[in-house]
């Protein structure tokens, strides 16, 4: 199957080989939208995306095929430039399941996973990054690619959803095929060694599949996506000896191996003492986390700086899992972490990723039928 294809038994973007820029987006529905304002917006959002991500623009008509006297359909800045791995993968939010009012009439359909992410330790969340109704995760290898369908599919939705916060990334610090070298995150490290990868269906359907029992019908072959704007004190990090770093992650700065030996790949082992009891691959590790793995798919972010001279920067998280359960487990966990010195979480959420649509039909068509 086509790694990038629309339509398909699970949306592209999760385990598609992991593309070199994000644009991530989170909408909120109009106070006065309702069920028929958000199935026509999953019907449009969802042929406007089929249409991008084979390199088109979002309508027949696109950027200069209308009539002169009207605003094109489409904005034009991908004109020329090609898919370039575009994927467009779109979640529902908890909001659109509250029971008060109902006003979109899906609160029975509600997934028992899904709700708000409890509050964690450490937690600075700003609520500009944070919560949303839908989203919509963009990456292709151009980041003009995703920036224009973010743009385009915020047009579309208007007097329907507004955008309520976006994120850029850039610089994958995740892979998903054994051929992708494992990138690097803004620490330095070697980021998405011991991820899921996109081949290996047996970890795909035990962590990542949603599966579809009771009223979660519509959710089988879907997954649940959790987002976390993760700041990096990167100066303060800067400042650590090395050694002291390669502690505080539990693997070695140049080559990714354990520090308990072996190359890159090999599986770290925790008796002996060579990897601190609080080294983040130690407390991350299915081993202490009763099994549990989550297919991570982030990037980084640089976004400018603050009055003092420092960068705003650190980790845009995204973590693919069968609940989100596994999210919560593991950062429960990561309490005591060494690396909690040097990162803040200042935003977050938590989407229903539905299946892929069939061809023809839309993302989330289950859900309303
Ligand atoms: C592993 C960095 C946040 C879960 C790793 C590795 C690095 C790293 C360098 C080792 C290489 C690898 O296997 O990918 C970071 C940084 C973070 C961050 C810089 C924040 C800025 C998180 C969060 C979670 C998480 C929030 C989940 C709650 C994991 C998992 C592994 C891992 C599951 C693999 C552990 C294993 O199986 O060996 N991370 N991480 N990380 N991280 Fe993080």
């Amino acid at each position: 199957p086509d790694e990038f294809a629309f339509e398909g038994a699970h949306q592209a973007g999760i385990t598609t080989r992991v593309q070199d820029h994000l644009h991530f987006a989170s909408f909120d529905m109009m106070p006065r939208a309702r069920r028929d304002d958000l199935v026509s917006l999953l019907q449009d959002w969802s042929h406007a995306a089929a249409r991008m991500v084979t390199g088109l623009d979002v309508s027949a008509s696109g950027a200069v095929g209308g009539p002169s006297e009207a605003p094109p359909d489409d904005s034009g800045e991908a004109q020329g430039l090609g898919a370039t791995g575009l994927t467009i993968t779109f979640g529902l939010g908890p909001g659109l399941f509250d029971a008060d009012g109902d006003r979109f009439g899906i609160a029975h359909r509600r997934p028992a996973a899904l709700a708000p992410l409890p509050a964690f330790v450490g937690d600075a969340l700003d609520e500009a990054y944070t919560g949303g109704d839908l989203c919509i995760q963009a990456c292709a290898d151009d980041p003009q690619v995703a920036v224009h369908a973010v743009r385009n599919l915020s047009r579309i939705a208007f007097g329907r959803a507004r955008l309520r916060w976006s994120q850029l990334g850039f610089g994958r610090t995740s892979r998903t095929s054994a051929e992708q070298q494992t990138p690097r995150n803004l620490f330095g490290f070697k980021d998405g060694t011991a991820n899921i990868l996109g081949d290996d269906a047996e970890a795909l359907d035990a962590h990542v599949w949603a599966g579809g029992g009771g009223e979660q019908a519509w959710m089988a072959g879907g997954s649940y996506l959790v987002a976390r704007k993760i700041a990096m004190h990167i100066e303060t990090w800067d400042r650590l000896r090395l050694s002291e770093q390669d502690r505080t992650i539990g693997r070695a700065k140049g080559t990714g191996a354990p520090l308990s030996g072996g190359d890159e790949f090999a599986e770290p082992s925790f008796h002996g003492g060579a990897i601190d009891a609080n080294a983040h691959v130690r407390l991350a590790h299915p081993t202490v986390n009763d099994g549990v793995r989550i297919l991570r798919r982030g990037y980084n972010y640089v976004d400018g700086n603050n009055g003092l001279g420092k960068l705003d920067a650190g980790l845009f998280f995204l973590s693919y899992q069968r609940t989100p359960a596994q999210f919560i487990g593991i950062q429960k966990r990561l309490a005591t972490d060494l690396m909690s010195e040097y990162v803040t979480h200042v935003g977050s959420g938590v989407w229903a990723i539905p299946p892929g649509a069939q061809k023809g039909s839309y993302v989330g068509a289950g859900l309303f039928s």
